[in-house]
């Protein structure tokens, strides 16, 4: 099991599976990350890994049509397109 801690939602913590879905943990947890479409296209789901950006899995290229360089540099991603392989915390 993993641990996810959503930072802006007062530190909430919370186990996973290995591997999962990053939107998915939030919507089954209430992690709270916004949402919309939950298939890469409006962007909504933006979001900032603060610690473990290591334990993520490869940028998609649609996280590319709503995230700079810099801002991936910085560890943002859209967590509907994320995978989470090990411990993370997430901010939004
Ligand atoms: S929820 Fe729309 S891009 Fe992720």
């Amino acid at each position: 099991m993993i641990t996810v801690v959503f930072l802006a939602n007062g530190g909430k913590t919370v186990t996973a599976e290995e591997n999962g879905n990053l939107l998915r943990i939030s919507l089954r947890e209430r992690g709270g990350i916004p949402f919309k479409c939950g298939g890469g296209i409006c962007g909504t789901c933006r979001c900032q890994i603060v610690a473990g950006i290591e334990n993520t899995d490869n940028i998609k290229p649609k996280e590319r049509n709503h995230l700079s360089e810099d801002e991936i540099a910085q560890g943002y991603r859209m967590a509907c397109q994320t995978f989470v392989l090990g411990d993370i915390a997430v901010s939004w």
